[in-house]
């Protein structure tokens, strides 16, 4: 088949961009290795930024958030027994909403075909070709082993880290740019309701916790653990324990005990390709850059990443003019390492290990985590300056 963009990966960098070309009347397709239901399924992030809330809204897709996303205003720390809380809505009058990415998938899928939007489902992209001439081909297999060539005149790779685009790109043309911080953390998603309806930090002596409402009744917890630490180490009795542990404040934490539906363990880094674009490929999300989970980020990006990308393609298909296509990395690129700088800075606020430094005194970063806290609560234009951040201003 022959179309104007192929869309190499059905999660929100490419969904996002589909919906954008479609309602410019800009012909796409989407190839998906995976199939619907894994992909409507699959629990991800969950905090959409206040600048990714209003572009789902000024485009109209926005209704499923609307409707039963939650904002958020206001976000916990936890310290040596006491609450921070931090009112960053109020600093800078704006929200955040928790609503599960797997959620906005379904919602912006449903949106697509609805629509006569055409996804591929189980056909995993295994060849590029033509990056260089007049017409790339996608090429893809399906589970009945048969074969789907896409022609194009532009893809865009939005097939996250492991996808198949970042790899179709000469290396010598490309720079990677990457940070291991050293640690886990185990995530785990739990059916039960949180013990409170406020993002919690808890930075404690024996590792980070975190509490993340999703849904009423759905919780996402995190850990600090060793960074190849199994999970045959963490029966749901020593999860349960860690996270009172951790969590607890005024020597008290009423927490909510219930099944654990998934756990895996996650290494904290962070990698950026530079430039995110080479010839007739373009890179969005995940297959771009990855970020830690601090600061809820990845998914932002990535939707940030393909509104970039959808104004470049829109232009040049009114226009014929390449000058956006070709800024495109320009674009993006100063907004995903500002979002890297804040990450890494909420990394050094949250853990005690996070230097590479071999002589890190563990009680030394504790007292400066605690200066952090206090200013971040009585300094104005500090809990501004992380509000804005935090809360994801167009900067
Ligand atoms: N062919 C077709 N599809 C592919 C291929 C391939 N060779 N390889 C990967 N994919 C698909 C994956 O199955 C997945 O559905 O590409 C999609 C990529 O989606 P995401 O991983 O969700 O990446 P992205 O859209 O960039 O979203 C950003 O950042 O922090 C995270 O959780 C956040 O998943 C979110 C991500």
């Amino acid at each position: 088949i022959s179309t104007q963009a192929a869309i190499v990966g059905a999660g929100p960098a490419g969904l996002v961009l589909a919906l954008l070309l479609q309602k410019e009347g800009i012909d796409c397709v989407v190839v998906e290795r995976q199939s619907r239901a894994y992909v409507e399924s699959r629990a991800r992030a969950g905090l959409i930024e206040h600048q990714i809330v209003e572009l789902l809204r000024k485009h109209g897709f926005s209704e499923g958030m609307d409707l039963n996303g939650v904002p958020h205003t206001t976000c916990e720390f936890r310290h040596g027994g006491r609450r921070y809380m931090i009112p960053y809505g109020d600093h800078v009058h704006a929200s955040h909403f928790v609503y599960p990415q797997q959620f906005i998938v379904q919602d912006l899928l449903q949106l697509f075909i609805s629509r006569g939007g055409i996804v591929f489902f189980s056909h995993p992209a295994v060849k590029i070709e033509g990056l260089e001439s007049d017409r790339a081909v996608i090429t893809c297999t399906s589970s009945e082993n048969s074969v789907l060539k896409v022609e194009c005149d532009f893809i865009a790779g939005c097939d996250g880290f492991q996808g198949l685009c970042r790899s179709s790109i000469p290396s010598t043309d490309t720079k990677i740019f990457s940070k291991q911080y050293g640690i886990g953390w185990l995530a785990i998603l739990a059916e039960v309701p949180s013990s409170t309806k406020k993002l919690v930090y808890a930075l404690h002596k024996s590792g980070f916790a975190g509490q993340m409402p999703r849904t009423s009744q759905i919780t996402r917890y995190y850990l600090e653990c060793p960074p190849n630490d199994q999970l045959s180490n963490w029966s749901d009795d020593r999860i349960w324990s860690e996270l009172g542990k951790r969590l607890a404040v005024d020597g008290d934490e009423n927490l909510i005990q219930g099944p654990i539906v998934e756990k895996r363990v996650l290494n904290m880094r962070s990698v950026v390709m530079e430039p995110m674009q080479y010839k007739r490929l373009f890179l969005a999300g995940d297959a771009a850059h990855i970020i830690t989970p601090v600061g809820a980020k990845g998914m932002n990006l990535a939707i940030s990443d393909a509104d970039v990308l959808a104004n470049a393609l829109i232009h040049y298909f009114r226009s014929g003019d390449e000058v956006l296509l070709r800024e495109y990395s320009h674009v993006c690129l100063p907004r995903v390492w500002k979002t890297q700088e804040f990450s890494d800075w909420m990394i050094r606020l949250i853990h005690s290990n996070a230097d590479s430094d071999q002589n890190k005194d563990k009680d030394f970063s504790d007292r400066l985590r605690q200066v952090r806290l206090e200013r971040l609560q009585q300094t104005d234009t500090y809990a501004k300056l992380f509000a804005e951040s935090y809360v994801g201003l167009k900067q």
